[in-house]
């Protein structure tokens, strides 16, 4: 059960601004990659997002590639596609080197950090996003999930991790803390906060199929896996 929201993560949080977020991650690069916390999580994801089932795989906002490639190395066949796509060129940078191997189906762009992904509607039968939602404001969170909604073919996957509110004691203390943090300044967590993504799907446009709190090293991690309808 979802623990209720405290006072603290009621109040609204200003989110930082996408030139900020480029400078961020411009020079934090590889060091995204030490998030020990994402790994059981993602590892949920793409067991419940089915991503070995994959034909054409959409990232939005996808770091150094480290996802990309797990998933090229492993579960893909050569017949299917990878796009992802990242507002920092250090990010683009890393990923393109990681997926070079594949780069016949395999490809990421820079982006100016718009919602909009450059690719047409209906040809992609999953979208991840992994710890990007949390960094962008709600507007921009709506646009992104619009533009999922168009590009994914009916009955494709939106697969979805972020920072969530705690569901335990340690997990409620964690995320007090990174909340405190945040205020304090957001450059300190990576422009990231505690959102609930499945306040965002709406039922006549998605199915949940999948929503869980996973709780690593008392991070807690709201994965989401929504059919599109
Ligand atoms: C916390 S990192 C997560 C990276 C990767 N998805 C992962 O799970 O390791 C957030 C990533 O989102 C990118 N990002 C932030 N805002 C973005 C936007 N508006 N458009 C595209 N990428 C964005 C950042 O540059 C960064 O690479």
């Amino acid at each position: 059960m979802r623990a209720p929201l405290n006072s603290t993560i009621r109040r609204k949080m200003k989110v930082l601004k996408s030139d900020k977020i480029r400078k961020f991650y411009d020079s934090f690069g590889s060091k995204q990659d030490k998030q020990f916390y994402e790994e059981a999580p993602i590892s949920v994801l793409l067991e419940q997002g089915k991503l070995n089932e994959a034909t054409s795989i959409v990232e939005f906002g996808c770091g150094t590639g480290k996802l990309a490639s797990r998933l090229l190395k492993n579960n893909f066949s050569s017949n299917s596609k990878y796009l992802g796509l990242d507002i920092s060129q250090t990010m683009v940078g890393l990923c393109q080197k990681n997926i070079e191997q594949f780069s016949e189906h395999a490809k990421c762009y820079k982006s100016e950090g718009e919602p909009k992904v450059n690719i047409e509607d209906q040809c992609a039968d999953r979208f991840i996003s992994t710890y990007v939602f949390d960094l962008l404001s709600e507007e921009d969170l709506i646009s992104v999930l619009n533009e999922a909604h168009r590009i994914l073919v009916p009955g494709g996957y939106l697969c979805l991790a972020s920072l969530t509110h705690g569901v335990s004691l340690v997990s409620r203390i964690v995320e007090n803390i990174w909340s405190a943090l945040y205020r304090l300044n957001p450059f300190i967590v990576g422009g990231c906060h505690p959102i609930q993504l499945t306040k965002y799907l709406h039922n006549d446009k998605w199915r949940i199929l999948y929503d869980s709190v996973v709780v690593s090293y008392g991070v807690p991690s709201e994965i989401v896996v929504a059919e599109k309808l």
